[in-house]
């Protein structure tokens, strides 16, 4: 009973966090330290051989299962992934879907590119910019964005840039929405945070990273897909929303 709460080590960890969270914090998505730690983890996480279920993986499951519906044997799924990292999603779609073959582009900021650029394969690839990945894919099966659109300056305009090119299939994930009107708000969270899988790696400080984000009206977000797409579910976990759509 004693040695449950004699865990010396448990304490140690919440004091370095707690100071961690005193130190001067990161300030926006370019920064070097974030784009090296995420980097890093994803090495990391690249080499696992199974499914880690408490990814939450069942939406990807779900999106590329569409996605692959009436599509012809032996044509790759094609998968732009716009605010990607990394190509974490990527890795989880090879795990779930070890059969299938897929095309995928990241779409990334210049400081992700330069870092992600080492991870590239014949089947996956990052770009700067929408048109280049599109022009690589030859067309888009699956459209994902996981936690992205409320760290740009438009989420609106960039959701209706995305819905142009007539994805069949679109996976939001992890999206920070309001139930009003538009508007901006300052997010803090954590570096050991961030990126793929639990292990971290070495070298690293825990800091903060505070970043802006603005809070796209949900029924703006909504009504953007309501012409050219059916809801097929939603899911709501501690404030952040995922939405999975088909093109009707
Ligand atoms: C919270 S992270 C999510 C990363 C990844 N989608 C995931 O699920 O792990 C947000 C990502 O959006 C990217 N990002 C921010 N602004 C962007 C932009 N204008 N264009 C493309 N990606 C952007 C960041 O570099 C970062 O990788």
């Amino acid at each position: 009973m004693l040695r449950k709460y004699l865990q010396p080590q448990r304490y140690v960890r919440r004091l370095q966090a707690l100071t961690a969270s005193f130190s001067k914090p990161i300030t926006d998505y370019e920064a070097e330290t974030l784009t090296e730690f995420v980097y890093q983890k994803t090495v990391a996480f690249n080499r696992i051989t199974s499914l880690d279920l408490g990814m939450r993986s069942e939406h990807m499951l779900l999106a590329v299962s569409i996605a692959l519906e009436e599509k012809l044997p032996g044509t790759p799924c094609r998968v732009l992934d716009f605010g990607g990292a990394c190509g974490v999603h990527c890795k989880l779609v090879n795990l779930l879907f070890p059969d299938v073959e897929v095309k995928w582009a990241v779409v990334e900021t210049a400081s992700m590119l330069r870092r992600a650029r080492a991870l590239e394969t014949n089947s996956l690839k990052f770009f700067e910019d929408i048109d280049s990945a599109v022009a690589w894919l030859e067309g888009v099966d699956l459209l994902n964005s996981n936690s992205v659109l409320q760290y740009l300056q438009n989420p609106l305009l960039t959701t209706q840039q995305l819905l142009e090119l007539s994805p069949k299939v679109v996976l939001w994930g992890r999206l920070m929405l309001a139930k009003g009107p538009t508007f901006v708000d300052r997010q803090r969270t954590m570096l050991f945070n961030h990126g793929p899988g639990e292990v971290v790696p070495t070298g690293f400080r825990n800091r903060p990273i505070l970043n802006k984000v603005t809070k796209l009206s949900r029924d703006d977000f909504l009504s953007a897909h309501q012409a050219r797409y059916r809801l097929r579910c939603e899911a709501e976990e501690h404030g952040f929303s995922t939405y999975l759509f088909s093109r009707r």
